[in-house]
C-alpha cells in the first residue's frame, strides 16, 4: 500500500516533496558521491521544481534525467526537457548534470531507443529518487492505457530501460523508462493534486492484479518500498 502525504496547498507541498527529494539526494551524495533523480513532466510539478530548484546540496554530483518525454525537440513547449530546463535547472539545481531522452537525429522513439538505452545504461542505477505524476486516466510515466507497447513497458521481468509508446490519450509518439528502472529507485514518489486524481489513486489501489486500464496500479503492486504518495486538493 502507498504512503501518503496530505497537504493544503500546492505550495506547502512543493516544499515538502522538495525536502525530501533533496534529502535522498544528499544521501546518494553522501554515500556514493553522486546522485540520480528523475522527474515527470505535466502540469503538476512546476511548483515542485521551483522549490527544488531552491534547495542547496552539490548539485554538480546529481544527474537528472526525465522519467518519460514527448517526442517534440527541446525547444518545444510540449518537451518535458523543456519544462525541467526552465523550472528545476535552475538557481541552486543549475548546477546539475541533465541527461535528456530526446535524440535530435531520430525521427520516432522507436529509431532512438539504442542511443536513449545507452545513456540510461551508463547512470548508476537505481535511482535516489524517481517522480511520477498521473493522468486523470490513471497513466504515469508514459503508461496510457491502450499503450502499443504498454504491455513490453510494464512488464515487470523485462530488461529493456526504456521503451516507445503510442497511444490514443498521448497526444505525441513518447518514450519512457520501463516498470523495472522506475520501481527499483530507492525512493520512489506519486505527486497527484486534486479530488479526480486522488479518487483515480484509490481505484488503483483496489484494481485487480492485471489491470491494465489504470496502470498506475502496476507501479503500485510491483514498487521495491511503498510509493510516497504526495496530494493536496
Ligand atoms: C507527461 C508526464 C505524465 C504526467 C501526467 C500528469 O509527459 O505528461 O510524464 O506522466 O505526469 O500526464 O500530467 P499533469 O501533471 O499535467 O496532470
Amino acid at each position: 500500500m502507498p504512503s501518503t502525504h496530505n497537504f493544503d496547498n500546492s505550495e506547502q507541498l512543493a516544499q515538502a516533496l522538495a525536502s525530501a527529494v533533496a534529502t535522498n539526494l544528499r544521501e546518494g551524495i553522501d554515500a556514493r558521491d553522486a546522485a540520480l533523480l528523475a522527474v515527470s513532466g505535466g502540469r503538476t510539478p512546476v511548483h515542485f521544481f521551483h522549490a527544488l530548484s531552491q534547495q542547496k546540496l552539490d548539485w554538480r554530483k546529481v544527474v537528472v534525467t526525465l522519467v518519460d518525454e514527448r517526442w517534440v525537440a527541446p525547444t518545444q513547449d510540449r518537451s518535458n526537457e523543456h519544462l525541467v530546463r526552465n523550472h528545476l535547472l535552475r538557481d541552486e539545481a543549475a548546477q546539475a548534470q541533465f541527461v535528456s531522452l530526446f535524440e535530435p537525429a531520430a525521427t520516432t522513439p522507436e529509431e532512438a531507443l539504442t542511443a536513449l538505452a545507452t545513456r540510461i545504461v551508463m547512470l548508476d542505477l537505481p535511482f535516489d529518487a524517481l517522480v511520477l505524476g498521473m493522468g486523470d486516466d490513471g497513466h504515469t510515466a508514459s503508461f496510457f492505457p491502450g499503450g502499443d507497447n504498454l504491455a513490453q513497458a510494464t512488464n515487470p521481468l523485462t530488461h529493456a530501460l526504456v521503451a516507445a509508446i503510442r497511444a490514443p490519450g498521448a497526444g505525441e509518439p513518447r518514450v519512457t523508462l520501463t516498470l523495472p528502472v522506475i520501481v527499483g529507485s530507492r525512493n520512489l514518489y506519486l505527486h497527484i493534486e486534486g479530488a479526480q486524481k486522488r479518487r483515480i489513486l484509490f481505484d488503483a489501489t483496489n484494481a485487480d492484479a492485471n489491470d491494465d486500464k489504470l496502470p498506475i496500479s502496476l507501479v503500485l503492486r510491483n514498487a521495491r518500498a511503498p510509493v510516497q504518495v504526495y496530494w493536496c486538493p
